[in-house]
């Protein structure tokens, strides 16, 4: 039977869910600064990583933020801040999350979330999502106190699921993240979310490349 770990940020949850409170507090920039901050979360995932200076996902969330205010000179009061970041914590699943890993789950599918964010945090968006009994558990990078894509995460996540590396699957639209897993020894399955969306030009590639979680629900066996 095969593991798949599914990305949680990006691929099961919708990061562009802030976007409609963006738009209603700094109205046209909103989507530029959405996507830096995006952008700057996982810069300052990266860097923590390489530093070994390990703060959890959410700090770099908010410092991403910061960051943002800055770059685009706009105040946000605190109270702004916070309902950005209570935003953050119940983000919306795509559309086609539950569905599919209902349909993958009778093909017989062990499937696990593992993510950059915290244990209890994952937990809150799968349930508020309504998907969290379709899964056999959370991993969380936390654990071990780094970021994706450093390979000692993927280990974590094939001991968590008690799994080698080649019967289990990291689904994510992160193109990092795949290109991170492959490395570490797992098979990686990439969700183009966005025709625009580019993978990175590199030796290692996906197995798979698809543009929902309906068709990989259909193409893996
Ligand atoms: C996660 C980020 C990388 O959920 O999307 O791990």
């Amino acid at each position: 039977m095969k593991t798949l770990a599914f990305d949680v940020y990006g691929t099961l949850i919708d990061t562009n869910g802030v976007l409609v409170l963006l738009n209603k507090i700094i109205g046209e920039k909103a989507k530029a600064f959405s996507q830096t901050w995006r952008d700057k979360q996982l810069e300052y995932s990266f860097r923590r990583g390489h530093m070994q200076n390990y703060v959890g996902f959410e700090v770099c969330t908010l410092q991403a933020l910061e960051y943002c205010c800055l770059y685009y000179k706009i105040k946000l009061s605190n109270e702004e801040k916070k309902e950005l970041m209570n935003i953050y914590a119940i983000l919306p699943a795509f559309a086609d999350v539950k569905e599919s890993l209902i349909k993958l789950k009778e093909k017989g599918f062990r499937l696990y979330a593992f993510s950059n964010g915290k244990e209890a945090a994952v937990e809150k968006l799968l349930i508020n999502a309504g998907i969290k009994e379709l899964f056999l558990g959370v991993v969380s990078v936390d654990d071990i106190k780094t970021f994706k894509p450093s390979p000692a995460t993927y280990a974590h996540f094939l001991r968590s699921a008690e799994v080698k590396g080649d019967e289990a699957w990291l689904i994510s639209s992160n193109p990092f993240d795949v290109t991170g897993s492959i490395s570490a020894g797992m098979k990686s399955a990439w969700v183009q979310r966005s025709s625009e969306a580019i993978f990175d030009p590199w030796e290692i590639q996906p197995m798979i490349t698809v543009s929902s979680l309906l068709e990989l629900a259909e193409k893996l066996d």
